[in-house]
């Protein structure tokens, strides 16, 4: 069997790294990939954006099976594309994935399926915006209404910040185009969660919860990122929090779009807020998250490959991973400069090529080959990964892979699992690790 995985994230180097264990035993392929993919997979010279270069290179290599890391080639149609040529693919179709790429659809089919979430309002003037904010006040959350790389939206303190947010937002359009339209949201006050299932467009399988750690630094502060490392499980997802979040979130939304006649096949990545005890949506992805995705493959057990193909053809049903009891952690390795312009180029140190066992995982994300060196490529350039016998343990475990490599003006949160470690007595889901 021969699979293709497209993008070069942390993500996609985990996925990989999970299907190379696969007793399938697939050929792999990766377009474009990285450093770290490139011990596990054939790398390809192609963008993860060309969606013409990707139909043919499947065709070239004829590629069994497609799995789509990023939401860019998703909301651009490579699903789509690769249907009309016969060839399978995992992920959703680009009607489908417009769930992320504008928070404006999103907000109108939750708001028509009445599935709790920020009240908001949407924006394409400026003045208009302007008048609202002053209105509303402070805290407010606002968001470019498009792909942002995870990094446009402002979570703005107080109505000075909240100005200046939107003049970067619609004026200097710090996030490109995305600023054209704004979304202005309540803000709301709880615990983030990343709850991901898997679904073929009828039969949709949690998949272990986990929590991703947003901002840049230490103690949630400064700018978002797109993640800046993970844990799984989420001890603030109870087994009733699931059930609620399965019943009110997750099942009708994609129920939702199947009667507008639209099917949700692969990852449904609903992000969480939870108030009061209470789940509300704060986004949707349509892809796996990065680093979420990276711990829980480090947790999976069955197949991958199984759990995609059952996604793609209809065969979830009765389908129920099996995660390892352990917890992991992730910790993100980020270059100077990011999330803001990363300084490329600069040579990592350590055991960055050394292969990784089941329990510690190095990943890579913005990482290349330069001669014998691996340089650095990108924002996130690795993931530091590792289960341990309880989180703390596990996060023990990552901050040892971390240590373990190192290159200029690498920077890191040193407080990974900070939430989950403070609730430490609280008992884990016993759903997981059955
Ligand atoms: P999003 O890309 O919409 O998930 O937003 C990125 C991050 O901003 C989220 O992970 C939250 O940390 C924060 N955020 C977004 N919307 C809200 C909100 N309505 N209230 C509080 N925080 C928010
Ligand atoms: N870590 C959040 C995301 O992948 O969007």
């Amino acid at each position: 069997m021969r699979i293709l995985m497209v993008g070069g994230g942390g993500r996609e180097h985990a996925l990989l790294w999970k299907l190379a264990q696969s007793a399938r035993r697939p050929e792999l392929f990766c377009a474009p990939g990285n450093a770290g993919t490139a011990e596990l997979a054939e790398n390809c010279n192609v963008a993860a954006g060309d969606i013409a270069g990707l139909v043919a290179l499947a065709a070239a290599r004829d590629v069994d099976l497609t799995i789509v890391g990023p939401e860019l080639p998703l909301t651009a149609g490579i699903v789509d594309a690769f249907a009309a040529t016969g060839r399978r693919i995992f992920g959703p179709s680009r009607r489908a994935a417009e769930l992320e790429g504008s928070k404006a659809f999103m907000k109108t089919l939750l708001a028509r399926l009445g599935v709790p979430t920020a009240a908001h309002r949407t924006f394409d003037d400026h003045a208009a915006a302007r008048r609202y904010l002053d209105e509303i006040g402070a805290p407010v959350v606002l968001k470019a209404d498009g792909l942002a790389a995870g990094k446009g939206v402002l979570v703005c303190d107080d109505l000075a910040a909240a100005r200046a947010g939107l003049d970067e937002i619609m004026v200097r359009r710090a996030f490109g185009a995305a600023g054209a339209r704004v979304v202005i949201e309540e803000f709301l006050p709880g615990e983030e969660l990343s709850f991901m299932a898997l679904t073929d467009g009828t039969t949709v399988v949690p998949l272990a919860s986990s929590q991703d750690h947003k901002r840049v630094g230490d103690g949630d502060t400064g700018p978002n990122t797109g993640g800046m490392g993970a844990y799984s499980p989420a001890p603030v997802l109870t087994p009733t929090l699931e059930a609620e979040v399965m019943e009110t979130i997750v099942h009708p939304v994609v129920a939702g779009l199947a009667a507008a006649g639209i099917v949700y096949r692969g990852v449904l990545y609903a992000g969480l807020m939870v108030v009061d005890g209470r789940p509300r949506v704060l986004e949707f992805n349509v892809r796996f998250g990065d680093p979420e995705c990276q711990v829980l493959m480090m947790r999976l057990r069955s197949d991958l490959v199984d759990l995609v193909e059952g996604a793609v053809t209809g065969g979830l049903a009765g389908c129920r991973p099996a995660w390892d009891p352990r917890p992991a952690a992730g910790v993100v390795l980020a270059a100077e400069g990011y999330p803001g312009e990363p300084v490329t180029g600069d040579v990592i140190s350590g055991a960055v090529g050394r292969a990784a066992s089941t329990e510690r995982a190095l990943f890579h994300a913005g990482t290349a080959r330069r001669g014998a060196a691996v340089v650095t490529r990108g924002g996130r350039v690795l993931t530091a990964c590792a289960l341990g016998a309880d989180l703390a343990g596990a996060i023990a475990n990552a901050y040892e892979v971390v240590a373990s490599v190192g290159f200029r003006g690498m920077h890191y949160r040193r407080d990974i699992g900070h939430r989950a470690l403070a609730r430490a007595q609280s008992p884990p889901a016993a759903r997981e690790g059955e």
